[in-house]
């Protein structure tokens, strides 16, 4: 079992465009809190496999790959995007938002040997806690024992249309009908593979971000924070 970390623990999952990474970064900030993006560690890899040419159906490289990985997030004002991904001392911000990366990301993520070399780092970067982590398993799998769980969901109408806006911000051109189509698709990906499945954690707080503003989710999402600890939940940890 993992041992509960030392400072606060916020997990925050979701399918893709349900705005996790928007409300993670400002609740973040807000709460002087370290920020983890797990969807682009899994991106991380699959560039690096996609560079170096390695075949993503050999389980094994990608592993070796995920072991090797170093991430870092890096905070500065002055980005237009409040964060940069740094992988072994590059910056791969852009770069793991593309459409390839995209498209093969769901498979290298399923592979359950590079998930564990994940969790293990994704712990690691979490064990001094004060850290609000987001994902499709944190809740369930990275830090069951996190002390706020939510789970950020909207339809996916509205999922791709933040999406379409993401990626024109990053200079990507692509149809809103087709996003909604890869979308579609790594959902049923990501809730139907056999290694930690996107699932709604037993103990998370269910937010439908669909038709709110990003202030109202922070708000709720703040409230909550405000609440008191269940001692059930105590209890667990
Ligand atoms: O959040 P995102 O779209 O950047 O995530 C990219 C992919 O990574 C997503 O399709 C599923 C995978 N992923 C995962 O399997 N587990 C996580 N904790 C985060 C992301």
């Amino acid at each position: 079992m993992v041992s509960p970390a030392k400072g606060l623990t916020i997990a925050i999952d979701g399918p893709a465009g349900s705005g996790k990474s928007t409300i993670a970064q400002i609740i973040s900030r807000k709460l002087n809190l370290k920020c983890l993006d797990t969807g682009a560690m899994y991106r991380g890899i699959t560039l690096a496999a996609l560079r170096d040419k390695v075949s993503l159906d050999e389980e094994e490289s990608l592993v070796k790959i995920a072991r090797n990985a170093n991430f870092r997030f890096d905070y500065k004002k002055r980005y237009k995007q409040p964060f940069r991904v740094i992988l072994n001392g590059k910056d791969v911000t852009r770069e793991i938002r593309s459409k390839r990366v995209t498209a093969h990301v769901s498979q290298v993520s399923a592979y359950p040997a590079v998930r564990r070399e994940m969790v293990k780092k994704q712990r690691e970067m979490a064990a001094e806690g004060n850290v609000v982590m987001e994902g499709r398993d944190i809740g369930s799998v990275v830090l069951p024992h996190a002390h706020k769980k939510f789970y950020l969901t909207a339809s996916i109408e509205e999922r791709a249309k933040r999406r379409s806006v993401d990626l024109q911000r990053d200079g990507y051109e692509i149809s809103q009908e087709a996003i909604m189509r890869e979308i579609a698709r790594r959902d049923h990906y990501d809730s139907t593979r056999p290694a930690s499945p996107l699932v709604v954690p037993s103990d998370a707080i269910l937010i439908d971000t669909t038709g709110k503003s990003v202030e109202e989710v922070v708000n709720e999402v703040l409230r909550h924070l405000e609440e008191p600890q269940d001692n059930d939940s105590f209890e667990k940890r």
